[in-house]
This record gives structure tokens, sequence and C-alpha cells, in this order.
């Protein structure tokens, strides 16, 4: 026993009896190359695009749709980390700056986090104020930043779509042709997972600026297990029982493959079996966070959705528990929702307001809603479904007291 381990307090434990490093099954974990599975081409598709800034030259704008998981994030912030060391060899400076549109959703406060990201106080003589500023001085500092800074920033814009406007992506793009910029260039790659309104995002996006686009498709069953036995050695050896990973893999392929939920699971599962003290992680534990993942990653999507938005998703799941098929129309929605809203003593909204209130969920994904057609020259109807466990679904709804009272 070491000198330190003496002074360590019993209370505490030092040791993880399962985990070998935890750490490796953080999403915002960056792996090396690799541990990335089943992405070359599209690892590909990015270098080319920014390849130039390796010379530094203006990059090719990109963007990237694909659901959730699919290694947007990952594929082009371990590309950027590439093209920075490869830009370091022949001598050309690259600075990345990672926004996250969700946080980071008006024009100022996106040109003021690159600034700040990218801003070194003691090239520029400046620093870039918290707040405070008007948005016209923030683009002024951004400008001399990158013109002192750095020869190319990357700019990785996530959850593009949450953008109130496209106007600072036009800035942004075109300031080397109306020569905000003298030494320096921009590259742009937005990230989306709103694959289901390309129409919307390409009207608006091409409109502001010329870009290519990449699709990234879910991971398969196969695919999820490699990614997933790449990280194997966040365990202890011989704890993860045979079949956890194939059931993981599993588990996530079933709604489409995404690798954060595959990921979520088998360190939840990892967590659960800690917790219980258990020296191997089993089928069961990953069964039990499966479960766990799901009603956590449904809670952070509706924390702080209006308690009209829960009344009619839980009318939904009433809907999807007692009848044999998962998806409805509008119109059986609302009127399960009336008598939700009744029970609740809570006023109605109109049809209309139900149809755009379900179209906001299906855009955050909670629900996924479709176009049909009722036959030649008659129309079209949207209908509805849960996207996790109706039964996980409810069990998160009913958090809200009022829901709770109508079960009991
Ligand atoms: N091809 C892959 N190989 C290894 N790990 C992967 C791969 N794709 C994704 N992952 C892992 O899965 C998790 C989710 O990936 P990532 O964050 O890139 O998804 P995303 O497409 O950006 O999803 P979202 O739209 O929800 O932001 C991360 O932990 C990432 O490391
Ligand atoms: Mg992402």
């Amino acid at each position: 026993m070491s000198e330190d381990d003496t002074d360590r307090d019993p209370l505490f434990r030092y040791e993880q009896p399962l985990f070998a490093d935890e750490q490796l099954l953080k999403i915002s974990h960056l792996p090396g190359p690799a541990r990335i599975v089943g992405r070359d081409k599209h690892m590909q598709d990015v270098a080319n695009a920014l390849n130039p800034a390796v010379f530094g030259q203006e990059p090719t704008h990109l963007f990237i749709f694909g659901k959730t998981g699919t290694g947007k994030s990952l594929t082009s912030r371990s590309v950027c980390q590439r093209v920075v060391s490869e830009a370091a060899r022949e001598g050309v400076t690259v600075n990345t700056a990672f926004i996250d549109c969700g946080e980071q959703n008006t024009e100022a406060s996106v040109i003021k986090t690159i600034a700040r990201t990218i801003n070194n106080p003691n090239e520029t003589g400046f620093s870039v104020p918290e707040r405070g500023l008007a948005t016209g001085d923030y683009y002024a500092r951004l400008w001399t930043v990158l013109d002192t800074c750095t020869d190319v920033a990357i700019l990785i814009l996530d959850e593009i779509d949450m953008l109130y406007d496209d106007e600072v992506l036009r800035k942004l793009s075109r300031a080397g042709e109306s020569r905000r910029l003298s030494s320096s260039n921009i590259g742009i790659i937005g990230l989306s997972n709103k694959i289901d309104f390309p129409e919307y995002l390409t009207e608006r996006v091409t409109s502001s600026f010329p870009h290519d686009e990449l699709v990234f498709p879910p991971y398969d069953a196969h695919q999820l297990r490699e990614i997933l036995e790449h990280r194997r050695d966040a365990f202890h050896d011989g704890v993860l029982a045979d079949d956890v990973i194939p059931l993981t893999a599993a588990l996530a392929a079933r709604e489409h493959g995404d690798a954060r939920k595959a990921i979520d699971i088998l360190r939840n599962a990892g967590r659960l079996a800690t917790k219980a003290g258990d020296d191997q992680v089993t089928a069961e534990h990953v069964h039990a966070a499966k479960e766990k993942t799901e009603a956590d990653r449904f809670a952070e999507l509706i924390d702080g959705a209006p308690m009209q938005a829960k009344l009619i998703l839980y009318a939904l799941t009433l809907l999807t528990e007692s009848r044999s098929k998962d998806e409805f129309p509008t119109k059986e929605i609302y009127r399960t929702y009336q008598s939700v809203a009744a029970a609740v003593e809570m006023q109605t909204l109109s049809e209309r307001r139900v149809q755009e209130i379900l179209k906001e969920q299906d855009f955050l994904n909670v629900i996924q809603s479709e176009k049909r057609g009722r036959g030649r020259g008659r129309g079209m109807y949207a209908t509805h479904r849960l996207l996790e466990d109706a039964e996980v679904i409810k069990r998160v709804l009913q958090r809200d007291s009022r829901l709770a009272e109508l079960s009991a």
C-alpha cells in the first residue's frame, strides 16, 4: 500500500469494481480513430471538404443530416482534430469552434461564442466580454480575432435547425467575399438530426450559402455491436457476460440504429450492476438499463414542455396501450386528449392547435408523424406514434402529480 492510500478516507471507494475506464462510455468523450467503426467513407467525405484548410485555404461548407446517434458530431470532431494537427505540420494554424445552437440560438450569442473560443488576448490585446456588446461590435471583434489568431476557423454548428434565423450563416459564409476578413478563412459544418425536414432546411439554407450535403444512415445491429466491442475495455476483463454486447446492440437497433443509445445502455447497465454490488454485468442489467435510458432521454426531451403538450402525449400513450396498433390519426388523439383535459380540469385547445403541438413534438423527436393519403383526390391526414415504450413514457409523464392522480 502506498503512502497515499493510507491517507484516503475509508468512507469512499477508490477502485471501480466493474469499470476499468468509465470515461470511454461518456457521450462527450472523443474516441480515437481506431475506435470509430463503419464510417470510413463518411470520414473521407468530411476530410475532402476540409482538405483546403490544411493549406490555409477556404474549406467547402458542409451540411450533415442524420438521425440522432449516427455519428455526426463524432465524425466532424474527429476529422477536425486531424485537420488541426495536419495543418500544424504545414505551418498553418487551424482553429475549431463547436457551437451548440440549441443553447446559442441567436446571432449575437453564436458570434460571441466563436470569438471567445478562438480569441487569444495576448495576440489581439482584447478580451471578448460575456455580455454587454451590441451584435455589430461582437462581429467587429470576431473579424479581428480571426485575422489575428488563425489561418482557418472551422465552425461546427450543432443542431443548426435551432438557430432563430440564418442571417449569421449568411454573414459568416460571405465574410471572405465581403472583405470582412483579409488573411483568414472560415469553413462551416452544420449538423442536424431533423432528417424529416430536409425541404424546409434546404430551402432556408441553400439560399443562405453554397454547401455540400452528406446524409449519415443509421447503424445496423452488427455495426452497433462492433462499436460496443471497441469500447469493451471500459470494463475490467471478464466483467461483461457473453450476451451483454449482442443484446445491447440488438435493443438499440430496434427503433433506429442509434449508437448514443447503445453506449448509454451499456454504461447504465454497468452502473446498475455496480450499484447492486454484482460482480458481473448481465442481460438483466441491460434490460433494466434500456428502460432507464429511454426514460432519461424522454424526460430530457419533454422537460419544460407545456402542460398541454404533456396532456396530448398522455392521450397518445393511453391509445397506444389500449389498442393493438401504435399509429393514430390526429382526430383520434384529439378525442382522447379532450377527455384527459377534462379529467384534470384544464382548458381544452382547438384541434388545430393540438395538430400544431403534435408537429412540434415530431420536430423534437418525441413522436414520429407521417402524412397518409386517404385515396386519390381525397386529401392527406397525419398519423402519429410514440418513439419509445408507452409504459416508460407514461411513467415519466406521471411525474407530474396531476397526471399521476388520473390513473390512481
Ligand atoms: N461510428 C462510430 N464508431 C464509434 N462510436 C460511435 C460511432 N458513431 C457514434 N458513436 C458514438 O455514439 C455516440 C453518439 O454519436 P454522436 O454524438 O456523434 O451522434 P450524433 O449523430 O451527433 O447524434 P445527435 O444528432 O443526437 O447529436 C457518441 O458517444 C459517439 O462516440
Ligand atoms: Mg450530435
